[in-house]
């Protein structure tokens, strides 16, 4: 364990990185893994059964686009896990228990544009983290994710503006809306998560669990509030 409060040293390459310390090295290898699992279990239970629910051609084919860069996601957080000597049977949902949040069945298209609007904007969250981390293949990956992960946030939000038009749907955005947000404020993991402290140590992450959980409250509030003027349910006082 490094026993500075310095600054961990770049890492540039996957050379480099066997050259880390076992410390960075596990460090790296969670949270490719995590990235890994989640991505594929998502897209499974979540994007590619939303097609089935999207209700015309046009949204048929952007809820498509979704399923694919989800996907898409997987595959490519799969392939520098396989670099970086993960075993490829940790990063299904087969071989590694996915996030909580993914438990509980979609049902509705409503509920899916609330998890594109809500979960993917803690995805953004979290790939912003990684945008400025040490291991470079692992910024390069964040950089090429993000603007796929804001296209989700954005079809979240441009179907709920239209759905909440509509006195029926609208009351459908709001029910999902109290299911799904004090569901993600888990997603952050608790705030004294020694994996967060690793991750920081390592300069992975730049920002406790904590900053990360009251920073998606506060961009929850603005979405949810001011521009579809609904409401936002209260935080649980222990994950505020
Ligand atoms: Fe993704
Ligand atoms: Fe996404």
């Amino acid at each position: 364990m490094r026993t500075t409060d310095a600054p961990h040293p770049q890492v540039a390459s996957v050379e480099e990185f066997n050259a880390a310390s076992p410390e960075y090295q596990t460090a790296v290898r969670k949270i490719v893994r995590s990235h890994a699992v989640n991505e594929l279990y998502g897209a499974q239970v979540f994007d590619e059964p939303a097609i089935a629910l999207a209700p015309t051609p046009y949204a048929k084919w952007l809820t498509c686009r979704v399923a694919m860069e989800e996907y898409g996601h997987h595959v490519r957080f799969r392939q520098l896990g396989e670099q970086i000597g993960v075993p490829e049977r940790e990063m299904t949902p087969q071989g590694r228990r996915p996030l909580s949040v993914f438990d509980f069945p979609l049902e509705t298209w409503e509920q899916f544009c609330v998890i594109k609007l809500i979960a993917d904007l803690a995805e953004i969250l979290q790939v912003e983290d990684l945008l400025h981390c040490t291991f470079h293949p692992l910024r390069n990956l964040a950089r090429m994710t993000m603007p796929e992960e804001r296209f989700h946030a954005q079809f979240g939000k441009d179907f709920c503006t239209e759905l909440v038009k509509v006195p029926a749907s609208r009351v459908k955005v709001q029910a999902a809306i109290d299911r799904y947000f004090p569901l993600m404020l888990g997603f952050f993991g608790k705030s004294d998560s020694a994996n967060n402290a690793l991750y920081r140590r390592c300069g992975i992450k730049q920002r406790t669990n904590a900053e990360m959980r009251a920073d998606f409250i506060e961009r929850c509030k603005t979405l949810v509030e001011q521009e579809l003027g609904l409401k936002l349910p209260p935080a649980p006082a222990e994950a505020a």
